[in-house]
């Protein structure tokens, strides 16, 4: 790892836009808020696609907003040094976005009745996806190799650390009713069915006209075009866009382009290892 990362109890995090004692603030003394809404990911599982989608939600389908704030200050990061005085400027109810993983997540939010909308996807995708991001955001080492990312993701030496301990961390609290989980795949393959879903879970109304609004722009059309939610805002030291794009692919099943038979054999064992005690069987197996 570069000498720019730091560990907190396990986790990989880079100096940049991390502190430890920020870390240690959220964890043991923010105040998490009975309304707040908190988006949370392993990176690359479709956080920003969430935040679009509670942004439209809260605007009815109203594109206004998405197309005139950034998705950063919309929801912004709950970890980031930035995030820190963003969260401020956000009118409740809060709709805040974390990659935290369970273990070191604020304590407040297990007493309140803040909710939880937990995105996974295929590891393989977040994978694919995290080897193309890392070449443009400066907070990851540029990867020499697919293989050699291959290796480092599986082992956990990336940003957040192990993809298996935060599905499995975060699963723990699948029976919770504060706690709602979906995939990637399942917004991709119905995302007019997943929005109601998501509805029920946060006691929000909806009408046929603003879920139709609420899935056009929350497509990935949509999204790609819209400055505010593309990151094209950002600075080319922080994201250079010379080297690709934010909104890359957005489908499922891209692994199958990159992975060889081999790594495909291997990576399905380190799963099956990894994931037998959880018990749980992820809508991607089963497409
Ligand atoms: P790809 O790199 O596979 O294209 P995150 O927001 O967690 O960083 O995830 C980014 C991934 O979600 C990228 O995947 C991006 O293209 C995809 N994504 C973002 N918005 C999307 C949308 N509206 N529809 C489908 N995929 C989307």
């Amino acid at each position: 790892m570069d000498t720019d990362y730091f560990q907190h109890k396990g986790i990989h995090f880079a100096s940049i836009i991390y502190s430890e004692e920020r870390l240690k603030y959220l964890e043991n003394e923010f105040q998490v808020q009975d309304d707040d809404v908190y988006i949370v990911t392993f990176p690359k599982s479709g956080t920003n696609w969430m935040i679009e989608i509670l942004s439209l939600l809260k605007t009815n389908g109203d594109p206004t907003w998405c197309n005139s704030v950034p998705i950063w200050l919309r929801s912004p990061w709950f970890e980031t040094l930035e995030g820190q005085s963003q969260i401020k400027d956000v009118t409740p109810p809060r709709v805040l976005t974390s990659h935290l993983p369970f273990h070191i997540f604020a304590k407040s939010f297990f007493t309140s009745k803040a909710k939880i909308i937990y995105i996974m996807r295929n590891p393989k995708d977040i994978l694919v996806s995290l080897f193309h991001f890392s070449k443009m955001l400066c907070l990851y080492k540029d990867p020499e190799s697919f293989q050699e990312f291959f290796e480092d993701f599986l082992q956990g030496n990336v940003l957040y650390s192990s993809w298996f301990d935060h599905v499995k961390g975060w699963m723990q609290m699948k029976n919770n009713k504060n706690f709602f989980y979906i995939t990637y795949e399942e917004l991709h393959q119905d995302l007019r069915g997943s929005v109601p879903k998501m509805c029920e879970f946060l006691g929000k109304e909806i009408n046929e006209a603003q879920l139709d609004l609420v899935v056009n722009n929350a497509s990935f059309k949509a999204m790609k075009h819209n400055k505010m939610s593309n990151y094209s805002l950002l600075p080319k030291d922080f994201l250079d866009q010379t080297k690709g794009s934010f909104m890359r692919k957005g489908i499922t099943g891209d692994w199958k382009n990159h992975f060889t038979v081999a790594q495909n054999e291997y990576f399905d064992r380190f799963y099956q290892e990894k994931m037998k005690d959880l018990n749980f069987t992820f809508f991607w197996e089963e497409m």
